[in-house]
């Protein structure tokens, strides 16, 4: 079920004895990375409580279409732009009846009528209730108007809480989450955990000052965003930059160098590729004075001494993540890439050539040689998140070549 890692599932609830399985629908999607909201009508709040699902989602439930707090959180038509997919599960036979007349006249008809997202129904109900030819015509009404958006999970046959055998009872939880991922493609990161450094450092000389260095962190952002999009878990650990977080991806904002490290080793006990784009200061002071420094004589002396090298430290742990780092370069971007991916024990590096105009650092623009150790790829100047998606696709590529290695590698040890 990697497909449902990120992907926001708008839960809906209807009144009926199988509401209680709700509980571990949310726990399921949960579980598999999603990001679960519920949303319950009257009825199903006599069946679970809104506690119970607010627990486990992690979010507040929703219940009121005109309650103006509730509006001023996250309002109907926020929600519904919110959800990835609309799940109704249990889908009772009155809600559907409601649905398929186009009702609005509480929160989850509403948001199921203004949302884009695709509609998933999981019905639950009484066998004779389910054959009903108004059940039906409501069901089939509802698939000629809505066609490809919606879809239909279940139900299932057997034995149901009123004592009747039949149709009607609700898929399984753990069924119900499958057909949701199923909904959605398999990214080629599905499932990854990736970490990304990005933006400058700054370190500090007094309460004022400080050096560092002209990194935007555009580059980084962006392959924060490919990586995403690729299916992938991702975090971001961001020195100091004027860029808005991206949406779903965990961003951990870091000022130094040694704050930056600290963060990354933080995540390596779950971190499957490892990309350093972060422009890190080499040297920071020796001292940081306590208080402002005073303009004196006509010199300064400063002392600085090496900051540690976080991608090779990064490589060097075990477990150890893929791992990737950037160069940029201003002569020989051959010679000197390539010696940072043997000194700095890298899978892969990303080197520009910074002497070009209109490419590298602050610019929107960016062209790069990815080098390693079998082979390189060149990319010509594109904008940054057209390059970070492409970079991406040859990372993941070659972090599956890897694990294939790795993996048959192991499997000889064992022999
Ligand atoms: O050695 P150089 O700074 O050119 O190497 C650049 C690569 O190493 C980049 O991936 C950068 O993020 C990483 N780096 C690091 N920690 C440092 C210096 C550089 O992770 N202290």
């Amino acid at each position: 079920m990697q497909q449902l890692a990120n992907k926001r599932i708008l839960l809906g609830i209807t009144g009926g004895i199988a509401a209680y399985k709700a509980a571990e629908l949310v726990r399921i999607l949960k579980k598999a990375g999603a990001d679960v909201r519920v949303v319950m009508t009257s009825g199903a709040m006599e069946f679970i409580t809104p506690l119970t699902l607010q627990a486990l989602s992690g979010n507040t439930v929703h219940h009121a279409l005109l309650d103006s707090e509730a509006e001023a959180g996250m309002g109907h038509i926020e929600l519904a732009k919110w959800a990835d997919l609309l799940l109704i599960a249990p889908a009772s036979a009155n809600f559907i009846s409601r649905l398929s007349q186009g009702m609005g006249d509480d929160l989850l008809t509403t948001i199921s009528l203004a949302t884009d997202a695709p509609l998933a129904l999981a019905p639950a109900m009484n066998q004779a209730m389910w054959r009903d030819p108004i059940t039906q015509d409501n069901i089939g009404h509802l698939i000629d108007i809505k066609g490809s958006k919606l879809y239909m999970f279940g139900p299932a046959e057997g034995s149901q809480a009123c004592g009747d055998t039949g149709p009607g009872r609700m898929l399984e939880p753990a069924e119900i989450a499958l057909a949701a991922a199923d909904l959605f493609e398999t990214g080629l990161l599905s499932g990854q955990h990736v970490v990304i450094t990005a933006g400058p450092t700054r370190e500090a000389l007094d309460p004022v000052r400080y050096i560092s260095n002209h990194s935007s962190g555009k580059m980084g952002y962006a392959m924060a965003i490919a990586a995403r999009d690729a299916g992938a878990r991702v975090t971001l650990i961001s020195g100091p930059v004027n860029l808005p977080a991206p949406d779903r991806v965990q961003v951990i904002d870091v000022v130094s160098a040694r704050e930056m490290l600290e963060a990354s080793l933080a995540q390596l006990d779950d971190c499957d590729i490892f990309i350093a784009s972060a422009a890190v200061a080499d040297y920071r002071p020796l001292n940081v004075a306590n208080q402002k420094i005073k303009k004196s004589g006509e010199t300064i002396e400063l002392t600085l001494v090496k900051n540690p090298d976080i991608i090779s430290t990064v490589a060097s742990h075990q477990p150890r993540p893929f791992s990737i780092g950037f160069a940029a370069e201003t002569q020989d971007l051959d010679t000197y890439a390539r010696r940072k991916l043997n000194e700095k024990n890298l899978d892969m590096i990303i080197a520009n050539d910074v002497s070009l105009a209109d490419i590298g650092f602050n610019s929107d623009q960016n062209a790069v040689t990815v080098f390693w150790a079998e082979s390189q790829q060149a990319f010509e100047p594109r904008s940054k998140s057209s390059l970070a998606g492409d970079l991406m696709e040859l990372i993941a590529h070659q972090f599956q070549q890897y694990r294939k290695d790795k993996a048959a590698t192991s499997s000889q040890e064992q022999e």
